[in-house]
């Protein structure tokens, strides 16, 4: 079997045996994708997976609709849909394997999008380029809330989530030599940064670092209730940082995906059992990586944003 699936090169796919595998539909899906109708009031949350999105949708959520933690009890995925999921799943195939069917969030993501009213929370893990050309040729100015991450904890992260997940069945060896190679799903970790960084001067994009997120969550909600033109009651701040605390999130099933590892287990279908919300600290990949690796990430690092205006590390 090919391990990993890129799919915009469109080349394929997953890892583990052939019944266990999800196709990619991405190029099915490209025009749908390309001439969606974006509105200026969207609020995006883009990033590369692993890198965060998750905490960051919740954060964006909340700050966006006044701190309802009670109507934050439905499912995130339900809350803020993730744009081109139907382009990254093989549904019909997963329904037959699973025996259920899946809501229209998941499963027609992009109609789904299309028919919501009011402010619509999108997720994406699309690089810039390929996101609506509304979106690419100016008229339409959505806001767009970019988080990124150390790519050697991204790499362990994204390696869990896998197994955990999609049952790709590689050792994490092989897994950081496909990920450097950028031949895996969603590309090439700092073309997808980079892609971003370009925007950061624009009024309608922001960039957070999940390392940031981990130091000082308070100054980046209020960075981000800013960026929304929001504003916070201060009295219900305390909650907000306890609700979004890694403890509290790991046992929040509206966000914590333990429904999808649930079924995955029951099914067999994958070779890893653990939680999403797994470790959830900076800097984890020293109990994974070797040194040699970690050489390696920081030279391929280097040389990836060589030339380009990313001259500091905000991950550091
Ligand atoms: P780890 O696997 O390193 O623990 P994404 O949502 O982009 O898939 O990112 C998932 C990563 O974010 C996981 O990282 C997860 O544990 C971490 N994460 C999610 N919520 C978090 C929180 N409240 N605090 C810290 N980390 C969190």
């Amino acid at each position: 079997h090919r391990d990993f699936l890129d799919p915009f090169c469109n080349e394929y796919v997953l890892i583990g045996e052939e019944e266990t595998s999800l196709g990619i539909n991405y190029l099915q899906f490209e025009e749908e994708i390309r001439t969606f109708e974006i509105r200026d009031s969207d609020i995006i949350v883009a990033s590369y997976p692993k890198a965060g999105t998750t905490w960051t949708q919740e954060l964006v959520w909340l700050i966006g609709n006044d701190l309802d933690f009670k109507a934050a009890e439905e499912h995130l995925d339900k809350r803020f849909p993730h744009f081109e999921l139907c382009t990254i799943v093989n549904f019909a195939k997963m329904t037959e394997m699973l025996g259920s069917t899946r809501p229209e969030y998941i499963g027609n993501s992009i109609n789904y999008l299309r028919d919501l009213e009011g402010t619509r929370f999108i997720k994406t893990h699309l690089t810039y380029n390929l996101l609506p050309e509304q979106i690419l040729n100016g008229n339409r100015k959505p806001k767009i809330i970019y988080v990124m991450r150390d790519p050697k904890d991204v790499c362990v992260s994204y390696y869990h989530h896998g197994r955990l997940i999609q049952g790709w069945r590689a050792d994490f060896q092989n897994f950081s030599k496909v990920f450097l190679s950028e031949k895996i799903m969603f590309g090439s970790y700092w073309k997808h940064v980079l892609g971003y960084w370009e925007h950061r001067d624009k009024p309608n994009v922001l960039i957070l670092t999940y390392e940031e997120m981990k130091k000082d969550l308070l100054s980046v909600i209020r960075k981000t209730a800013q960026f929304l033109d929001k504003k916070l009651n201060e009295n219900k701040i305390p909650q907000l940082l306890k609700h979004l605390s890694f403890e509290s999130m790991k046992n929040n099933r509206a966000v914590n995906q333990q429904d999808k590892i649930e079924s995955r287990m029951k099914h067999k279908l994958v070779p890893e059992q653990g939680a999403f919300m797994r470790s959830g600290t900076s800097q984890n990949y020293k109990g994974e990586m070797s040194e040699e690796l970690i050489l390696k990430f920081d030279e391929w690092t280097k040389k990836s944003i060589s030339g380009s205006s990313f001259v500091t590390e905000p991950i550091a």
